[in-house]
Order: structure tokens, then C-alpha cells, then sequence
């Protein structure tokens, strides 16, 4: 049992919340929820002993073992996966030596002080016995297996893993090491859907208590029991589950809302009464007695909830050109495991592409060799005309500085914006009062998500790399960052396990498959109805392909092809041939555009309008680049009609 009874936590004179009282029992399926920032960690971290309350108190029953899942991930760097997992053990060792330490003391206490030794003997033993080492190597195995991890990942440091990966370790180590009561902050985060369905079984015939700190609605349904509701600083306890929370809490807010309505409608009725006859003779005794009832009459008060949410729209950014990103046969590899094996695809202006896959197949590796983090192993990456990529990253830290405060953050981003213009935008984003000048380090997940967005936003990206952008948002958040890609006049290439997310914005399904890219020319729905027969196809064409290439080296070997000189060019080459000169074309029309909008502005100059012959010249300049622009549109419409009769093969 844990208990939490009167609980306060202030943080820099602020109060977080306020004489909270929790209860979780050894069978608690526990769901926590609440907006970004409301305290759902920092009620986890104060179930854990990692923060003191400021007030009130947080008992664990004698002998309750609690466990944690943190929000972040929490490795010992230069590790390997296994070594990794055995550190859960590490602690039994100091148990050990505390066990000998205890019994060499034993013969020369007495009284109280040898029962307190023995006590604690007694609890160290039990400790000890619960790891259960006899069985230690084949739990790990199955565990890790269960995760999805093979064999072959045991030996590899945990530093190579992916984010998503990364977090599953840290989740691994949790469930083997086990407790009487799991404390498990945002597990299903970098989870794929998969892993997701197999933690709902593990933790729904778990046999100790569970807390779960979620925005996964379909998470909380399959494992809760319970809801608790963290909101301005209260907690309040539904049974059920989160659907079950929400439809209770919405029929409460409305009978409340009508009980009050009704009240205040009577109180209005009795008051008036009460004014107008209380200097009357006759009934000045009714009226004040009515008076006095309406005094003493307890109101109803209609239920707080936060309603406080966030802004976000991002400025038009500079277009790209139409072309805006085009992979051409990209291998990557990492010693001896390829994740890619030639890529082939291009990015058009305006697309939003969802890249999915499973954990560890590539997809944050992609968006590196976009942004030129890392390099290639063979083939290359073109980026089109006038692109300005923008990176939002799986892991915040990598884009923010964990010592700077919200306010320097912005600030140094867009050193022209005023105080004023930071704090507003901050505002945007639910950053209020002093919380602007928090280190970043102390932000919750969420904040720090908003944080990198606002950030993000500013730098005036018109192509946007999103890796998990919905990861630690609350569900409000979400729906906000839906609408403000939806509404963005640019390009997305986006990472997501977030079905809503996906369904609500993707135009284009990219998914990387046994190494292959496949892509679907349409939404979330059209993936799903052509995935089996798209991924069967990519496989076939890929044996057939390694079979053409075999034999081309044969035949490479007894001399060049005849049919190769002289020969037509093929539709592909011919696509190619007109993709380029359409880029160009966009090139010079960027040009051409950007000439004449400098133009116009000079012609209106006073000084010029009196000079006759420099305005005669301006004029003429105007004319012909005018012409030329039409042509050049011309000329791009002629060679997009062309694309259209040559699809790609
Ligand atoms: N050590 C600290 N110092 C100052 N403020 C803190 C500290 N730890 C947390 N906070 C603040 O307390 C609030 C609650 O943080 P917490 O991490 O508990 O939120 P959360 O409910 O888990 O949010 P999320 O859904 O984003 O994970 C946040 O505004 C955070 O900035
Ligand atoms: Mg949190």
C-alpha cells in the first residue's frame, strides 16, 4: 500500500498542488492524467522518494516495493544491452555485503538495538530472495524478447540504440526487476503499436499495483481501473476507466452547470422579492426572513477546469522549389547491419509524408543524413531550390540547452524580437509568469516539446523534419499541433506512431520495410488497404532485381550489351530528363519573380519619377522580365503536362 495524505509541493514559492490525498492498493490499476506541467511526474517522483513534499506526508506500507519508469531515458553509457539489464542486479550485491555486515554486528548488540538489526536483517533477506537469481538469465531472454530485441542486440552498446529503442531498455530493466507497486511515466512514448498491444497484456495480469502516467486514450482504457485527474492543483479519483473518467466527469459538469443555473436563477427571483419589499409595511418581516435564507443558503459552485490553451501558427516561410528533397540509391550501415538497402524517393512542396516503420529501422537515421549530421555510406541526397530544413528532434536536448530558460532560448533565437514580442509567444505556448525563467532541465516533457516547437518556429523552416512531435503532449496539445501543420504552406516529412496525428495530417505513407522504402501516394487509410500488397510487391521486385543485377555482372564480363548504343532513352530516363529541366525552370522563375518584386518599389521612388530616362529604362527592364516570366510559366506548364505522360514506372 502507498499512501499519499495532505500532500503539498511548492516549486520557487509556487505551489504545484495543494493537501493531496491518493491511495494505491497492491491491485491498483491506476491511471494518472492531466495537462502538460499539471505535476503527473512530480506526483511519481514524490511516490518514489525522489522529491519530499513541502507539506503532509507519503507512506509505503512495511516492506512495499516500489519501482520507477522514468520519463526520460536513464542508461549507463558504454554498456552493452545485457550488461545493461544486469545492473538491475547490481543492488543485490550491496544487499549481500549489508547482509554479512549485519550478522558479524549481531553478537555484539543487545536490547533494542539488536531487534532493530535483526529487522533489518529480516527485510534484507527478503529483498535478496525476491530477485530471484536462479532464474535471472532466462527472464531476461524472454523479456527482451518479448520487447522485441533479438540475439544479436545483446552485445551492442545500449549508446547505438535508437531513442525509441533506448526507452525500451529502461522499460526492460523496470519489468524485470519488478515491485509490489510499478510507478511507469509515459511507457507507451517510443513504443510501436506492436509493443504496445504486448505491455497492455503484461500489465494487465501484473501481479502488483500499477500507476500509469499516459495521454494514450486507448492505453489507459485497455489497462485502467481507476482514473485520477490532476487539474489547478487538485486530484480528484474516477473509477473506471478513461473513457468511463470522461464520461463521468462531463455528466458531473453538467448536472453541476444545471443545479447552478437553477440556483442562481431562484437567488435571483428571492433577491429581487427581497428588494422590493423590504421597506414595505405589510411584508418586511417575509422579506427580510427571505433574506436571511438566502444568506445562510449553501451555493452550488459550478467545477474549475483548465481551459487554458495553447496558440500555434507558423508565419509563411520563403517557398522551396517544387522539388524539395530526392534520394537516389541511399545505403547506410553501421559496421555490419544495413539499414537501408537503396533507397530511392523524392519530396515534393507541400507534402506531408509520414515515414513509419518500427523502432530501429532507420527512420531518425534518415532525418540525420538529411540534415547532414551524418553521412551516407553510398548514393546521395539533392536538395531543391531554396529548401530550409527545420528539425524538431525525438529527444529535446539535442535541439535545447538544458541550462537556458525558456525566455534566453527564444530570445537568442530571434535576438530582434522585444521582451514583449518573447513573452507573448511564450504565452502562446502556456509559458506564464516566471516559469519563463526556469532552467529547461526542470521542464516537464511536454513543456519541453512546446518549448522546441515555439523554437522551431521561429527559425522559419519551409520544410519541417518532425521526429515523434506528439510525444509527451497532452491531448489538447495535440489536436492544436494538428491544426498548425495542417494549416503550414510547407512541407512535412513526419515520424509518428500517432494514429490520430496520422490520420488527421498525412497526404503521403512512406514506410520503411526490410530496408526497402515504400511509398503510398495517399493518406493513413490508403496505407493500411494497400500495405500487404505493396510490401509483397517491394520484396518481389527486390529478388528480381538482385537476379537481373547477377546476371548483368555475367554479362558485364563477356562485353557491353549491343542494345545499349544508340538506343531510345528509357521512360525513366526520359522522367528524369524532364524533372530536371522543370527544376530548372522553377529556378528561373524564383528569379524572375524575385526581379520584378524589386523592381516595382524602385519605379514608385520619387527621385526615379523625375529622372525620365532611368524611369524609361526601369520600365522597359520591368517589361521584358514580365514577358519572360510568362514564358517561363509557360514553358512549366508545358513540361508538367509532360510528367503527367510519363508516371513514374
Ligand atoms: N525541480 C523543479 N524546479 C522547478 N520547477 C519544476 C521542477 N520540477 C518540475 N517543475 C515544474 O512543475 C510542473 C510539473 O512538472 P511535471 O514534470 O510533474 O509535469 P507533468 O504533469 O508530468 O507534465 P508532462 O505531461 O508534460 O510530462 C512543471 O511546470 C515543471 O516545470
Ligand atoms: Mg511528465
Amino acid at each position: 500500500m502507498l499512501q499519499l495524505s495532505g500532500v503539498t509541493k511548492t516549486f520557487a514559492g509556487e505551489p504545484l498542488f495543494e493537501n493531496i490525498a491518493l491511495q494505491v492498493r497492491p491491485d491498483s490499476r491506476l491511471g494518472l492524467v492531466g495537462r502538460n506541467g499539471c505535476g503527473k511526474s512530480t506526483l511519481l517522483k514524490l511516490m518514489m522518494g525522489i522529491y519530499q513534499p513541502d507539506g503532509g506526508n507519503v507512506s509505503h506500507g512495511y516492506g512495499c516495493h516500489v519501482n520507477y519508469l522514468s520519463q526520460e531515458p536513464q542508461l549507463t553509457p558504454g554498456l552493452t544491452l545485457y550488461e545493461e539489464m544486469k545492473q538491475v542486479y547490481a543492488v543485490v550485491d550491496t544487499l549481500r555485503a549489508e547482509e554479512t555486515r549485519i550478522l558479524e554486528s549481531l553478537e555484539h548488540l543487545s536490547g533494542d538495538e539488536q531487534t532493530e538489526a535483526i529487522t533489518r536483517l529480516c527485510d534484507v533477506q527478503e529483498q535478496v530472495n525476491r530477485y530471484d537469481l536462479d532464474t535471472l538469465d532466462s527472464r531476461i531472454s524472454r523479456l527482451l524478447q518479448d520487447l522485441g530485441f533479438s540475439q544479436t542486440d545483446y552485445d551492442r552498446k545500449t549508446d547505438d540504440f535508437s531513442g525509441g529503442w533506448r526507452m525500451r531498455i529502461n522499460l526492460a530493466k523496470v519489468l524485470l526487476e519488478g515491485a509490489d507497486i510499478l510507478l511507469l511515466d509515459e511507457p507507451t512514448n517510443h513504443l510501436d503499436l506492436e509493443s504496445c498491444e504486448w505491455l497492455e497484456q503484461f500489465l494487465k495480469g501484473y501481479p502488483g499495483g500499477i500507476v500509469l502516467v499516459s495521454h494514450d486514450r486507448r492505453f489507459l482504457n485497455e489497462v485502467c481501473t481507476e482514473i485520477a485527474e490532476v487539474e489547478l492543483g487538485g486530484v480528484t479519483v474516477w473509477t473506471g476507466n478513461y473513457s468511463d473518467f470522461q464520461r463521468q466527469k462531463a455528466d458531473l459538469i453538467e448536472r453541476t452547470q444545471s443545479a447552478y443555473d437553477r440556483q442562481q436563477k431562484e437567488i435571483a427571483k428571492q433577491t429581487a422579492f427581497v428588494e422590493r419589499f423590504k421597506a414595505s409595511a405589510n411584508r418586511s418581516t417575509q422579506a427580510k426572513s427571505r433574506e436571511r435564507q438566502l444568506a445562510k443558503l449553501e451555493r452550488v459552485e459550478t467545477i474549475q477546469t483548465d481551459q487554458s490553451r495553447m496558440s500555434v501558427k507558423f508565419p509563411p516561410p520563403q517557398p522551396s522549389g517544387r522539388e524539395v528533397i530526392s534520394l537516389r540509391d541511399l545505403k547506410k550501415s553501421f559496421g555490419d547491419k544495413h539499414l537501408f538497402k537503396g533507397l530511392e524517393g523524392d519530396i515534393e512542396r507541400n507534402q506531408r509524408i509520414f515515414l513509419l516503420g518500427e523502432n530501429g529501422c532507420g527512420k531518425t537515421t534518415l532525418f540525420r543524413l538529411l540534415l547532414g549530421l551524418e553521412e551516407p555510406t553510398t548514393g546521395t541526397i539533392e536538395k531543391g531550390y531554396n529548401v530550409k530544413l527545420g528539425y524538431f528532434s525525438q529527444n529535446q536536448l539535442e535541439t535545447l540547452d538544458a541550462k537556458k530558460s525558456p525566455f534566453d532560448t527564444l530570445h537568442e533565437t530571434a535576438p530582434l524580437m522585444t521582451h514583449t514580442e518573447v513573452r507573448s509567444l511564450l504565452a502562446r505556448f502556456l509559458f506564464s509568469g516566471d516559469e519563463v525563467f526556469k532552467p529547461v532541465e526542470v521542464l516537464s516533457g511536454g513543456e519541453k516539446s512546446k518549448l522546441a516547437i515555439a523554437k522551431l518556429m521561429l527559425t522559419g523552416p519551409n520544410t519541417l523534419l518532425l521526429d515523434e512531435p506528439t510525444n509527451h503532449m497532452d491531448i489538447p496539445a495535440k489536436e492544436v499541433l494538428a491544426e498548425a501543420f495542417k494549416e503550414f504552406e510547407g512541407t512535412i516529412l513526419c515520424i509518428s506512431h500517432d494514429r490520430f496525428f496520422i490520420q488527421e495530417l498525412a497526404t503521403h505513407i512512406w514506410e520503411i520495410y526490410e530496408g526497402h522504402l515504400i511509398q503510398y501516394a495517399g493518406d493513413y487509410d490508403y496505407y493500411l488497404f494497400k500495405r500487404d500488397e505493396l510490401r509483397a510487391k517491394t520484396l518481389e521486385a527486390a529478388a528480381s532485381k538482385a537476379a537481373r543485377d547477377s546476371r548483368k555482372i555475367t554479362s558485364v564480363a563477356v562485353g557491353p550489351s549491343p542494345a545499349s548504343k544508340g538506343s531510345q532513352p528509357s521512360p525513366l530516363q526520359a522522367r528524369k530528363e524532364i524533372e530536371k529541366k522543370l527544376t530548372r525552370q522553377e529556378k528561373e522563375i524564383l528569379r524572375l519573380e524575385a526581379a520584378i518584386a524589386e523592381l516595382g518599389p524602385q519605379l514608385s521612388d520619387p527621385a526615379i519619377q523625375q529622372d525620365f530616362q532611368k524611369l524609361q529604362a526601369l520600365s522597359e527592364s520591368l517589361e521584358s522580365q514580365k514577358t519572360l516570366l510568362e514564358s517561363a510559366n509557360a514553358e512549366w506548364e508545358t513540361l508538367t503536362a509532360a510528367l503527367l505522360a510519363h508516371p513514374s514506372p
